[in-house]
C-alpha cells in the first residue's frame, strides 16, 4: 500500500511540474493546486456553467438565477461598478461554490480616457507610450470591476476597405508583434494585480484577410503565409504572457477558426503551449452553422470544444449541449476539466476570488485622471501623421484663423470605433483646443454638419475664408464608417467634403486640411487643395489640444503611417512587404504619356497599372517632420554571419533643420533568395530618435540573424544562407541597401 502511495504522490509531483512547465501564462503550484482543488468539487453541469459567456447589458435580475445556479462563468457588456458587485456578490455569496465571474468587455483604445484608435496607436510606432496607455486603460476599468479586456486586436490588415484595419496595428508583422507585447503588457501588469485586465489577442486568426475586404467575408491564406505574416504577432503576444485568445468569425481555406484544428489545438496549443482561456467570437460557435460548417449548435459546441475552445461567447452552444454530448460519451469528460481548468486559472491569478467586489467611490476618483489625460495628449501628438506641408505649417502667432469642416467641433466621432466607455462630454475638440490657444483669433463656420453631408455651395464658408489669413479644415470619417461591420468600397472623403476643400482651396487662402478617420483614405484628388495636411487616425478624448499644439509647432509631428495609403482603391491590396514577381514594375508608362495605336508588348510588360503605376499615395513607415533628418555612415559589423550571429548596424541620424525634432528611424532587411519567394523588404527594427536642431547623432541596433527565419519549402521556420540587403531610413521606399550574407555555420 505505501509504494502505491509513493508512487502516486511522485505523479502528482511530476504532473505539477510538467503543468508548471506547459503554461505559457506563468501559473504556479498554488494556483495549480487551488484550481484543481475546485474541479473535484465541481458538477458536470457546474463545470460547464463556467463555459458559458453572456452579454448583460445592465440587467441584474434577469440573470440572477442563472448566477445563483452557477450557469454563467462569464459576463460581458456591463460596466457599472454597482452592478458588477451585484454581479459578483450573486455569484461569491449565493452559488454553491463561491466561484466569482469574470467580467469582460471591449476596451479596446482606453476605457474612459479615450486614447487614439489602434491604428493611431501603431502611427506612434512607441511601443512604450502604448504600453503607458494600456495601462491607463486597465487602471479606469478595472477599478470598475472591469477585469478582462477583448483586446489587443492583432489582425494584419492590408485592405483599408476593411472596417476594422481601424482596431488593429496596421499591414506590418514586425510593428504589430511589438504593439501585441506592449499592450498585453500594459492591460496585464508588470505583475498580476487588483489593477490588472486579462488581455485577449484576437481575432485568431488571419481575419483581417476578408476577401473583398468586406467584413467577416472568407479567407484563402495558406499556411506558409499564415506562419509567416499572419500569427507572429500571437505567438509574441503570448510570449509576453496574454492570458486569453479570442477564435475569429472568418473560414480559412474552408474551416472557420472556432472549430479550426490545425490553429487552435496544432498550433497554439500544442506547437506554442498556450494554456490560457480561449474563447469564441460573439456566436462565432453557432455560426458554423451558416458557414456550413456545423449541422447544427450540438455539432458546433462538438467542434469547438473537441479543438480547446473553453468559452463561449453568446451561442450557448456549450451550455445546451455538452452535458448531452458528455452524457453520450462524445465527448470526454476530461476536455471539459482542460477547459475549466483554463478558465480558473485565469480567475485565481487575477486574484479575483480574494477580491471580487470594487469601490464604487474609488473607482470614480480615477476616471480621467489628469495623467491619464496626459498620457492620451501625447499619444495623441505622436500618432498624428505630416503627409504635406509647403510651409503653412506650423500656424503663425496673430494669424487670423477659419476653421471649417465637419471634424472640428465633433466630440463623439473624434473618439473613433470601439469605444463603449468614453463620454464625449470629456472630448475637447480642435475648434476648443484652437480657441483657447489663440482667444479672440479664431474664426469658425461649419460647412457641413457632417462627413456624408452633401452640399453644392460653401458661400458662408468662402467669405469667412476671405476674412482669414489661414484656413484649417477638419474632414474625415464619422466614426462609425469604420470598425466592425463597416467595409467600405469607396475610399474617397464622403459627402462633399473634397469640394468643401476645393472650394477654400480657390479663395487662394492658405489652407492646411487635418483629416480625422479610421482607415487610411484615399486623399490623392484633395492634395493639391492644401498646403499642408496632417492625418490623424480618430484621435480621441484629447484630439483637440494634441492637434492644436502639433498645428502651432509646440510639438513637432512624429507619426509614420502604419499601413499604405493607396492612391485608389482599386489599387487593394497595395503594402510594402509585396513579393518582387518575375516582372517587377519599372516605371512603365502610364495612360497619360501612352501613344496612339501602341504595340501590343510596347508597355513593359511588368505588374503595375496603366492607369495608377504600383506605387502608393504614401508608403508604409512614411511621415514628414517640421523638420528635417539625414541618415550617414550608415554600416554593418561584419560581412558575412552565420545564423546564431547578432547582426549590428550602426549609422548617425543629425536633425538638419531649424527646429527639435524626433525621427523613426527603420531598418528593413530583404532575403534575395529563398527555397520560396520573399517580401521586397521587411521592417525588422526601429527606433524613436530625438534631436535638437543640428544635433547627431550615432546609433547601433542589433538584430539576431535568427530575426531573419521563415517557413520555406518544407514548412520549418529557419535562416537560409544567402545573399541579404539591408536598408535604414526613415520609411519603407527610402534608402540605398547595404549587402551582407549569411552562411550555414560551420
Ligand atoms: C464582436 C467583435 C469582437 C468583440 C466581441 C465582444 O463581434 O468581433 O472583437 O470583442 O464581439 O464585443
Amino acid at each position: 500500500m505505501k509504494c502505491t502511495k509513493i508512487f502516486i504522490l511522485a505523479l502528482l509531483v511530476v504532473a505539477s511540474c510538467v503543468r508548471e512547465e506547459a503554461t505559457s501564462v506563468g501559473t504556479t503550484p498554488e494556483v495549480e493546486a487551488r484550481v484543481d482543488g475546485l474541479l473535484k468539487q465541481m458538477t458536470l453541469a457546474e463545470k460547464i456553467g463556467q463555459m458559458n459567456q453572456v452579454s448583460v447589458g445592465g440587467d441584474v435580475a434577469n440573470y440572477a438565477d442563472a448566477v445563483v445556479k452557477g450557469r454563467i462563468g462569464s459576463i460581458l457588456n456591463e460596466a457599472d461598478p454597482a452592478k458588477i458587485n451585484a454581479f459578483q456578490r450573486l455569484a461569491v455569496e449565493e452559488s454553491r461554490l463561491g466561484i466569482p465571474l469574470l467580467v469582460g468587455r471591449d476596451v479596446i483604445h482606453g476605457f474612459h480616457t479615450v486614447f487614439p484608435i489602434p491604428l493611431g496607436l501603431a502611427a506612434t510606432f512607441d511601443p512604450a507610450l502604448v504600453e503607458e496607455g494600456a495601462r491607463v486603460a486597465a487602471v479606469e476599468a478595472s477599478a470598475q470591476g472591469i477585469r478582462w479586456t477583448f483586446s489587443p486586436m492583432l489582425d494584419i490588415a492590408r485592405d483599408p476597405r476593411w472596417g476594422r484595419i481601424a482596431e488593429g496595428s496596421g499591414e506590418d508583422t514586425y510593428l504589430d508583434c511589438r504593439m501585441a507585447e506592449a499592450m498585453v503588457r500594459g492591460y496585464q501588469g508588470a505583475v498580476l494585480d487588483s489593477t490588472s485586465m486579462a488581455a485577449c489577442v484576437k481575432h485568431f486568426a488571419g481575419y483581417g484577410a476578408a476577401e473583398g475586404g468586406r467584413d467577416y467575408n472568407s479567407t484563402f491564406i495558406t499556411e506558409r503565409q499564415l506562419r509567416n505574416d499572419y500569427l507572429p504577432p500571437f505567438e509574441a503576444a503570448i510570449r509576453a504572457g496574454a492570458l486569453t485568445l479570442m477564435t475569429s468569425f472568418n473560414d480559412n481555406d474552408g474551416v472557420p477558426s472556432t472549430g479550426n484544428d490545425f490553429l487552435v489545438r496544432q498550433v497554439l496549443r500544442d506547437e506554442w503551449g498556450f494554456d490560457g482561456l480561449v474563447v469564441t467570437d460573439w456566436n462565432s460557435m453557432g455560426e458554423m452553422v451558416p458557414h456550413g460548417f456545423a449541422a447544427d449548435n450540438k455539432d458546433a459546441a462538438e467542434k469547438a470544444v473537441g479543438v480547446s475552445v473553453d468559452m463561449d461567447m453568446m451561442t450557448f452552444g456549450y451550455l445546451s449541449h455538452l452535458e448531452e454530448l458528455v452524457r453520450s460519451g462524445a465527448v470526454k469528460e476530461s476536455l471539459i476539466d482542460d477547459a475549466v481548468r483554463r478558465i480558473l486559472r485565469v480567475k485565481v491569478m487575477l486574484g479575483l476570488f480574494e477580491h471580487p467586489y470594487v469601490d464604487v467611490e474609488a473607482a470614480a476618483a480615477v476616471q480621467y485622471a489628469p495623467e491619464h489625460l496626459a498620457a492620451a495628449c501625447r499619444t495623441a501628438e505622436e500618432s498624428a501623421i505630416l503627409l504635406k506641408n509647403d510651409g503653412v505649417l506650423p500656424l503663425k502667432d496673430g494669424a487670423r484663423i477659419l476653421v471649417t469642416g465637419p471634424m472640428a467641433d465633433a466630440p463623439y466621432e473624434q473618439l473613433g470605433t470601439w469605444c463603449f466607455d468614453g463620454d464625449r462630454t470629456h472630448t475637447v475638440t480642435p475648434l476648443k483646443a484652437l480657441q483657447e490657444r489663440f482667444p479672440g483669433k479664431v474664426s469658425y463656420v461649419q460647412g457641413l454638419r457632417y462627413t456624408r453631408q452633401k452640399r453644392d455651395r460653401f458661400d458662408d464658408v468662402v467669405s469667412a475664408a476671405r476674412r482669414a489669413d489661414v484656413v484649417v479644415a477638419f474632414l474625415g470619417e464619422e466614426s462609425i464608417l469604420s470598425g466592425e461591420a463597416h467595409s467600405l468600397a469607396d475610399l474617397n472623403l464622403k459627402g462633399s467634403q473634397s469640394s468643401l476643400l476645393a472650394a477654400l482651396h480657390a479663395t487662394g487662402k492658405s489652407v492646411v486640411a487635418v483629416v480625422m478617420a479610421g482607415r487610411p483614405l484615399t486623399i490623392e484628388q484633395d492634395l493639391p487643395h492644401c498646403g499642408a495636411l496632417l492625418y490623424a487616425f480618430h484621435p480621441g478624448t484629447m484630439g483637440g489640444p494634441a492637434l492644436s499644439r502639433l498645428l502651432t509647432g509646440e510639438v513637432n509631428p512624429s507619426g509614420k503611417t502604419p499601413v499604405t495609403f493607396l492612391r485608389t482603391v482599386g489599387q487593394v491590396p497595395l503594402y510594402y512587404n509585396h513579393h518582387m514577381t518575375g516582372r517587377p514594375y519599372k516605371n512603365e508608362t502610364l495612360l497619360d504619356d501612352m501613344d496612339l495605336e501602341p504595340g501590343q508588348t510596347s508597355l513593359g510588360n511588368t505588374s503595375y497599372y496603366l492607369d495608377y503605376g504600383a506605387y502608393p499615395l504614401f508608403p508604409f513607415g512614411y511621415g514628414l517632420s517640421y523638420t528635417r533628418f539625414a541618415y550617414s555612415g550608415i554600416s554593418l559589423d561584419r560581412e558575412v554571419y552565420t545564423p546564431s550571429d547578432t547582426l549590428s548596424v550602426s549609422f548617425t541620424l543629425t536633425n538638419t533643420g531649424e527646429r527639435e525634432g524626433t525621427e523613426v528611424a527603420q531598418v528593413y532587411v530583404r532575403d534575395l533568395v529563398g527555397s520560396v519567394t520573399r517580401p521586397v523588404k521587411e521592417l525588422k527594427a526601429f527606433r524613436r530618435v530625438s534631436l535638437q536642431p543640428g544635433e547627431s547623432q550615432l546609433l547601433t541596433v542589433q538584430i539576431p540573424v535568427s530575426d531573419l527565419a521563415f517557413y520555406g519549402l518544407d514548412m520549418v521556420k529557419k535562416v537560409e544562407p544567402g545573399e541579404f540587403r539591408l536598408w535604414v531610413a526613415g520609411d519603407s521606399a527610402s534608402g540605398d541597401p547595404l549587402s551582407f550574407e549569411v552562411r550555414a555555420a560551420r
